[in-house]
């Protein structure tokens, strides 16, 4: 968290700079342009003729500010290298001072290939990248230019409104990269095993007032989704997949944000479909179909001995199904700062592995040592949940640090059952207090009352 302040300072410059910009551009709210009765034409050269497949109303419309990527010359044959019309298209439409909402389009009925890229704002409106058609980069490491760094791909980075939308496909091609001989799946024991870098799919890093709706994205090399150093995120019914197997591809990674809203999705993987990372506050996560894949997560938090903060977090109304990990909080030995304010509300488990989990001593290897210094995580509110465990382990697992015991975690309406047989295990505690409000199943009895002495003595959680 060393970065917060000067992140912070930026974000100040950043809000200054664009509320001069919006007194130039008072009301710029009209994103279907239909409506739009402006006769200004928008593109530098004329469109080439239009796909008659269109019901999407953009490209044909010259009212509003159409970017087609094809008229900046990008072919969308899945071959050549589109890269540089992509850029023309996103500098042309983010310097456009139109009042109109500028539109990006990627036509639906192509393939266009791109390489590693960084669309960087501030730009002069509001924009709106529209994927119609399928954007997929170069296919593997093999391929990736050399020059390039291999941990992102497409990025975003210093924008202020923006919808990321449409009706296509954004193809990370990641087999490649997965099988890769350094990937955990391919039996590594973590020593270096050659270069294993590999790109996140959808990077916006230090903007706000984002949109990310209706996309399908799939197969990511890594994560999907990273937001870091954002703002006002609302990311609605997008659809992301990725194979069981697929390591480190997280569908949608929160760090350092807030005011995130994340609804109406579907997401299987191979690993969490939202993991929420420090500095992460104010998200609400609603309607979510989760698996297969690890869960959704708080963390891993507190790596290297760093302070983490995560508050007021939101998870209601979703299905978690044939995953690993059911609503996960997890941290390392030796971190700082806190957890508090998280609710879990009414949540679907299908045959899940360890549906309610707290792991306080998560580690990737076996040797991890324990430290006298820990995340503080307190206030977990789980309500309403119900379903199916897998039971190879208990469906409840409160493993909260020696030193530095979970608190107030309250649990209600619990009603958890194998998914087959009748065996039931027992629910997993150790130092976490507690209360029940009601009577749950499987029956919990190891919560702690009370507060612990060792919290008094201790001088946790501060944020
Ligand atoms: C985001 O949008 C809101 C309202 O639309 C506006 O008040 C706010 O200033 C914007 N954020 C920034 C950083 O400009
Ligand atoms: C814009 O349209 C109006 C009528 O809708 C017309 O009077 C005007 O000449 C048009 N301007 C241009 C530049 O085409
Ligand atoms: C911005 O777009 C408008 C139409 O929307 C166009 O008339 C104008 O030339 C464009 N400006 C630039 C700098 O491209
Ligand atoms: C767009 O404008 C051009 C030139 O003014 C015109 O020929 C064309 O028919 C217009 N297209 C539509 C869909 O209105
Ligand atoms: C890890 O694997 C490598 C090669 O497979 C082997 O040489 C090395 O001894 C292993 N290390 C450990 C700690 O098991
Ligand atoms: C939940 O999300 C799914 C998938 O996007 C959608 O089909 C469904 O309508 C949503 N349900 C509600 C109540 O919004
Ligand atoms: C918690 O976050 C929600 C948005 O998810 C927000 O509406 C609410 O005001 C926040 N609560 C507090 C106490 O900040
Ligand atoms: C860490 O502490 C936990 C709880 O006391 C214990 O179960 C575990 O064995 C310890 N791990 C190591 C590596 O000492
Ligand atoms: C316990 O946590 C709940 C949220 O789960 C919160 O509303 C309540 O204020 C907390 N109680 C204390 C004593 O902090």
């Amino acid at each position: 968290m060393k970065h917060s302040h000067s992140f912070t300072l930026c974000l100040f410059f950043l809000t200054l700079f664009l509320l001069v910009q919006a007194r130039h551009h008072s009301h710029r709210k009209h994103r279907h342009s239909h409506s739009h009765k402006s006769n200004k034409t928008s593109l530098p050269q004329p469109p080439p003729p239009a796909p008659r497949d269109d019901d999407n109303g953009y490209y044909n419309n010259n009212a509003s500010g159409i970017f087609d990527v094809r008229a900046f010359g990008a072919v969308g044959d899945g071959i050549e290298d589109d890269t540089e019309a992509f850029k023309t298209a996103w500098d042309t439409a983010c310097q456009n001072e139109s009042q109109v909402v500028n539109v990006i389009l990627v036509p639906r009925g192509f393939s266009f290939v791109v390489q590693s890229t960084i669309f960087t704002g501030p730009c002069q409106g509001d924009l709106v990248f529209k994927v119609d058609g399928t954007v997929m980069p170069p296919d593997g490491p093999e391929s990736w230019p050399k020059n390039t760094g291999k941990r992102q791909w497409l990025v975003f980075y210093r924008i202020n409104g923006m919808s990321l939308e449409g009706s296509g496909l954004i193809d990370g091609r990641g087999q490649k990269w997965w099988d890769l001989p350094c990937k955990p799946h391919k039996g590594s024991n973590g020593t270096a095993l050659g270069p294993c870098d590999s790109p996140i799919a959808i990077r916006f890093f230090m903007s706000s007032n984002l949109t990310v709706q209706g996309l399908k994205v799939k197969n990511s090399p890594q994560f999907h989704f990273r937001f870091d150093g954002c703002n006002n995120v609302h990311i609605d019914s997008i659809y992301i997949t990725a194979p069981k197997l697929s390591p480190n591809t997280d569908g949608i990674h929160l760090e350092n944000v807030n005011d995130v809203k994340i609804y109406n999705s579907v997401i299987s993987n191979g690993d969490d479909c939202v993991s929420i990372g420090s500095g992460s506050y104010d998200v609400d996560i609603k309607n979510i179909t989760c698996g297969p894949s690890h869960g959704i997560s708080i963390g891993s938090l507190g790596n290297h001995n760093s302070k983490a903060c995560v508050s007021n977090i939101t998870v209601r109304d979703s299905i978690i199904k044939m995953s690993d990990n059911g609503v996960r909080i997890k941290t390392w030995q030796g971190g700082s700062g806190t957890v508090s304010g998280v609710t879990f509300n009414n949540i679907n488990m299908i045959s899940v592995r360890n549906p309610i989990i707290i792991d306080q001593f998560y580690c990737l290897t076996k040797d991890c040592i324990n430290k006298t210094s820990a995340v503080f995580v307190s206030n977990i509110l789980y309500t309403n949940i119900k379903g199916t465990y897998d039971i190879k382990s208990p469906p409840m697992h409160f493993g909260c640090s020696d030193s530095v015991p979970c608190t107030n975690i309250t649990l209600s309406e619990i009603e958890l059952l194998p998914s087959q047989g009748d065996i039931v295990n027992d629910p997993f505690c150790w130092n976490a207090y507690g209360d029940l409000e009601t009577l749950t199943i499987p029956p919990v009895s190891c919560l702690l009352e009370g507060i612990p002495q060792s919290l008094l003595d201790y001088d946790v959680g501060h944020c």
